[in-house]
């Protein structure tokens, strides 16, 4: 079966779309991506990667080049040539946290209204759980054709972590479900061409969908759990950066690292999927939204941070101006979606706060668009407060002398405090006493 299967539609060419689209591309397989952005399928139709991501220009480069990879705006022509079709459009939360499906929705009416017998569906979205059962299969069979008996239908989560996407795609293990056994083998088989990692079969749909919340579940949870332990420690003089080391030798002991929240496009968002579903259930998650709350509320801890210590030294944060350094969401990348950073700087700027922000990745008008301005590394340094958010390679080499107004609040621990200390700089911090 697996051999008839050789044209692939991708709908959604983003951050995770375009390397599959590209993958399979490089693997053979003739891939038309669909996206409703003309400018991402024009880049990618000149053979230009619209994410930046390493290995992506070469990549995309290669396989338009080779007619193995095209994109276009228009689902029809690209469905009806192909067999199988593959969704990886966003999945976010509304200002509710409840999943905005409308993109995955848009999406399977325009596969559904031209789905073929032996067509197979395969949603790699983060979604819900019951999502494929509930939403995506009844959309699918709108035109009369019936899962399982004329159309397969698999889901299978995305878990490339950015920066090292093309790696982790062909090396992670993969989680399939499909709604019978024909469509995850189906899966499984076509899933295999570019991953030489485990790919594993589950149960059914529903299992493979819950999968991947429960990874970034556990991730946010245990994360939550650091932040706790932090705030606690701040209050009973303890680093708890050090107390936390130290556990960590415990052999079956792994804190995660507190920090000033949780960005990024999945790990806060995922886990209220879970908390959606398990709500209507009435078997509500209270731990996993519990850890949600604590995560939200750590820009605001680190706000309350730098208003205190300024007042101790007599700057009330509205004469104050403040650097930040970072705010994308994580080391090294250039993505801010839902970083902490946002919430910290409208609330110190809500505070009467000048805020100004530097970040080697990030792009003026991302962090304009946050309310701060843009400064280059030197300028955020001479600030009254300078306030590390994201731990950057480079600012590993920072060194007091550099603090000009001598208060760094540092929320990663990538500096140590005793060195600045030593130089007379106020150095505090998410779990810094
Ligand atoms: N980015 C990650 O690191 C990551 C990791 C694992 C899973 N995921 C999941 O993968 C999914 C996609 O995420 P992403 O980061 O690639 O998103 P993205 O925002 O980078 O890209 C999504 C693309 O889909 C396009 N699009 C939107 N609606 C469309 C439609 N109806 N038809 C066709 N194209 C459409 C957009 O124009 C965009 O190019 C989400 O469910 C996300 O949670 C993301």
């Amino acid at each position: 079966m697996a051999e008839k299967i050789d044209k692939i539609t991708i709908f959604g060419l983003g951050h995770i779309g375009l390397p599959t689209a590209a993958l399979f591309a490089k693997n053979g397989f003739n891939v038309v991506g669909v996206d409703i952005n003309q400018k991402t399928v024009d880049k990618v139709n000149s053979g230009v990667s619209s994410i930046m991501e390493p290995g992506m220009d070469e990549l995309v480069k290669e396989v338009v080049s080779k007619g193995n990879l095209r994109a276009t705006t228009q689902s029809s022509e690209a469905s009806k040539n192909s067999n199988v079709l593959i969704v990886i459009v966003p999945t976010p939360v509304d200002e509710n946290k409840c999943s905005d499906l409308s993109a995955v929705i848009s999406a399977c009416h325009m596969i559904g209204n031209d789905l073929k017998k032996g067509d197979l569906v395969i949603i790699e979205s983060t979604i819900p759980p019951g999502t494929c059962e509930d939403v995506v299969i009844p959309i699918l069979e709108k035109n009369g054709l019936k899962s399982s008996i004329d159309f397969k239908v698999a889901y299978t989560p995305e878990r490339a972590l950015p920066n090292n996407t093309l790696f982790e795609m062909t090396h992670n293990a993969r989680v399939i479900g499909g709604i019978d056994s024909e469509s995850s083998k189906r899966a499984v088989l076509l899933y295999e061409k570019i991953t030489e990692g485990k790919v594993i079969a589950v149960k059914n749909l529903v299992t493979a969908e819950m999968v991947k919340l429960m990874e970034n579940t556990f991730r946010d949870t245990n994360i939550a759990l650091a932040n706790e332990l932090a705030m606690a420690c701040e209050s009973m003089g303890i680093d708890a950066i050090d107390a936390i080391t130290a556990a960590n030798y415990h052999p079956r002991v792994n804190i995660h690292t507190p920090g000033p929240g949780v960005g990024g496009h999945c790990l806060s968002i995922d886990p209220y999927f879970i908390v959606e579903i398990a709500d209507k259930k009435d078997n509500p998650a209270v731990l996993i939204k519990t850890a949600r709350d604590i995560n939200e509320h750590m820009p605001y801890h680190v706000a309350e941070i730098i208003k205190k210590t300024l007042a101790e030294f007599n700057k009330p944060l509205n004469k104050s101006t403040i650097g930040i350094l970072g705010v994308a969401y994580k080391a090294n990348v250039a993505d801010a979606r839902e970083t902490p950073a946002e919430p910290l700087i409208r609330a110190l700027c809500g505070g009467g706060g000048e805020v100004m922000a530097h970040d080697p990745h990030v792009s003026r008008e991302i962090i304009e668009n946050m309310g701060a301005s843009f400064v280059e590394f030197e300028k955020a340094l001479k600030c009254d407060c300078v306030v590390l958010i994201t731990d950057h390679e480079e600012y590993y080499n920072i060194t007091p002398e550099m603090i000009e107004n001598s208060i760094f609040i540092c929320n990663r621990p990538i500096l140590d405090p005793e060195e600045f200390r030593k130089q007379g700089v106020i150095f505090r911090g998410v779990g810094r006493l």
